[in-house]
C-alpha cells in the first residue's frame, strides 16, 4: 500500500513581528489535526520554523487530495483565529483567500507531498525554512544527488550510479523540465545556478524513477500580486539504500551557501541550519533558518524527529553563517546584499524613479563618445 506524506506550511502571525509562530498557533493547529488522526490521517507533526507553521502529515490519499488539505486549511485558519485574538503581527498573512476550494495550492500555503510505497525501513528529512525561498534548495539537492564530493553513495551506491533526474520549474514562464545527471548536469547548473528564474521542484532516481525529494514551490508573492511574504519553502528528502544517506542529505548544508530572503524579503544572505529550538530568527529579521526532522515511517507512523541540525557538528556551519552574515550586512543597501530588483520581495524603487522622473536629463551624446584608440587588431 501507498502512503503520501504531505507537508503544508503557512505564516498566520508572528510574536513579534515576523519572527516566531508562538506556541498558541501550534496548539491550535495540533488540536484539529489530532481530530482527524484514523478519519483522515494516519499520524502527524507539528512544528515551526521561525513565522511559519508546518505540518507533516501521513496518509493512504495521495498527493492534492481534497480531504487533506482542506484540513490543513482548516487548522490554518483556526491558527488565524487566534492570531486575530493575540493581534499576532501578520495575522493571517499567507491566507489570501477567504473560502477553500478544493487545494491550498494558490491560496497562499506552501505545499510540498510524495507517494510511495513504504520500504523496509524508510528514513525521511523533513525540511522547514524561513527568510528565504524555494531555489534556496538548488544548491543542496544539486549537491545530495549530484556532487559524488558531497555524496560518496553516487560512487559507491550501484543502485545510485545512474544519477538522479530533476524536475526543475521556470518560475517566471511556468513552464518545467526534466532532466538528468551526470549526463546533463553542465545544462542543469546552467538553469538552476539562476536562483531568480529557476527551483528544483522534484529529484527522481534515475534507475528507477523512484521520488527522492520534493520542495514546495509556491510563489506567494506573485500568487497576490503584491507583497504578501516570501514564500518559505519546506522540503521532503528519502534516505539511505540506494537515496542519499542521512548524513550524505544533511552534509549539503555544511558549508552555508547565500540564499534570497532575509531582512523584508530583499536580500542575500547565509542559510543558517539550526535545530528547532533556534529557529527564531530575529537579526535583521534573520538570517535565513533551515531544520532538518528525521522521521523513521512505520506504516505511515511518523516516528521520531530526530531533530538533525541540533548535532554540535553543525556549531561551525553556524558559526560559519553568521561570518558570512557580517560580511554581508556591511555592505547594508549595496548589492550585492541587496537583491536584484526582480527578486526583491518589495520596493519603494519605481516610486522613486516615478518622482525623478522629471528630473532626468538626456545626457548629449558627444560629450561622451570615448576616442577608439585600440581594437584588438592592433594586437595581432
Ligand atoms: C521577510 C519578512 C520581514 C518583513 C519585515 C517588514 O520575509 O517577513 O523581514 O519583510 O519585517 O515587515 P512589514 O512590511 O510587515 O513591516
Ligand atoms: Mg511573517
Ligand atoms: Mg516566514
Amino acid at each position: 500500500e501507498k502512503i503520501t506524506v504531505s507537508v503544508i506550511k503557512a505564516d498566520v502571525g508572528g510574536l513579534c513581528g515576523h519572527t516566531l509562530a508562538p506556541i498558541e498557533l501550534l496548539d491550535a493547529v495540533e488540536y484539529v489535526v489530532e481530530n482527524a488522526v484514523d478519519e483522515t490521517l494516519i499520524d502527524y507533526y507539528v512544528t515551526n520554523c521561525g513565522d511559519d507553521i508546518d505540518i507533516v502529515m501521513t496518509h493512504n490519499k495521495g498527493t492534492d487530495n481534497d480531504e487533506v488539505h482542506k484540513l490543513a486549511w482548516d487548522a490554518l485558519t483556526d491558527a488565524t483565529d487566534v492570531a486575530k485574538e493575540l493581534k499576532l503581527y501578520g495575522a493571517g498573512q499567507d491566507l489570501l483567500s477567504d473560502s477553500f476550494s478544493g487545494n491550498v495550492k494558490g491560496l497562499g500555503p506552501g505545499c510540498a507531498e510524495m507517494e510511495f510505497v513504504e520500504r523496509r525501513s524508510e528514513p525521511l528529512v523533513v525540511f522547514c525554512c524561513d527568510k528565504t525561498d524555494p531555489a534556496a534548495f538548488n544548491l543542496p539537492f544539486y549537491k545530495m544527488f549530484s556532487s559524488p564530493f558531497n555524496t560518496p553513495g553516487l560512487v559507491f551506491d550501484p543502485s545510485m550510479t545512474e544519477g538522479f533526474k530533476y524536475e526543475v520549474m521556470d518560475i517566471i514562464d511556468h513552464k518545467r523540465v526534466l532532466m538528468s545527471t551526470p549526463v546533463e548536469t553542465y545544462s542543469l547548473l546552467a538553469l538552476i545556478g539562476n536562483l531568480e528564474r529557476y527551483a528544483i521542484k522534484r529529484v527522481y532516481r534515475g534507475r528507477d524513477n523512484e521520488i527522492a525529494a520534493v520542495a514546495s514551490s509556491e510563489k506567494l508573492n506573485m500568487m497576490a500580486g503584491e507583497y504578501v511574504g516570501k514564500d518559505d519553502p519546506v522540503a521532503i528528502v528519502r534516505a539511505q539504500s540506494g537515496f542519499p544517506a542521512v548524513g550524505e542529505i544533511l552534509e549539503a548544508f555544511a558549508n552555508p551557501h547565500l540564499v534570497s530572503g532575509w531582512m523584508r524579503g530583499c536580500h542575500w544572505g547565509p542559510m543558517m541550519p539550526v535545530g528547532e529550538e533556534d529557529a527564531m530568527p530575529s537579526r535583521f529579521d534573520g538570517p535565513a533558518r533551515i531544520m532538518a526532522l528525521g522521521f523513521q515511517l512505520s506504516k505511515g507512523r511518523l516516528v521520531g524527529p530526530n531533530d538533525l541540525f541540533a548535532d554540535v557538528a553543525f556549531d561551525k556551519a553556524r558559526d560559519k553563517a553568521l561570518e558570512m552574515a557580517e560580511m554581508m550586512r556591511s555592505m547594508g543597501p549595496f548589492q550585492p546584499h541587496r537583491l536584484p530588483e526582480s527578486m526583491m520581495e518589495y520596493t519603494s524603487v519605481p516610486k522613486v524613479l516615478k518622482t525623478l522622473e522629471s528630473r532626468f536629463e538626456e545626457i548629449p551624446e558627444n560629450n561622451c563618445k570615448l576616442e577608439k584608440t585600440t581594437d584588438r587588431g592592433d594586437l595581432e
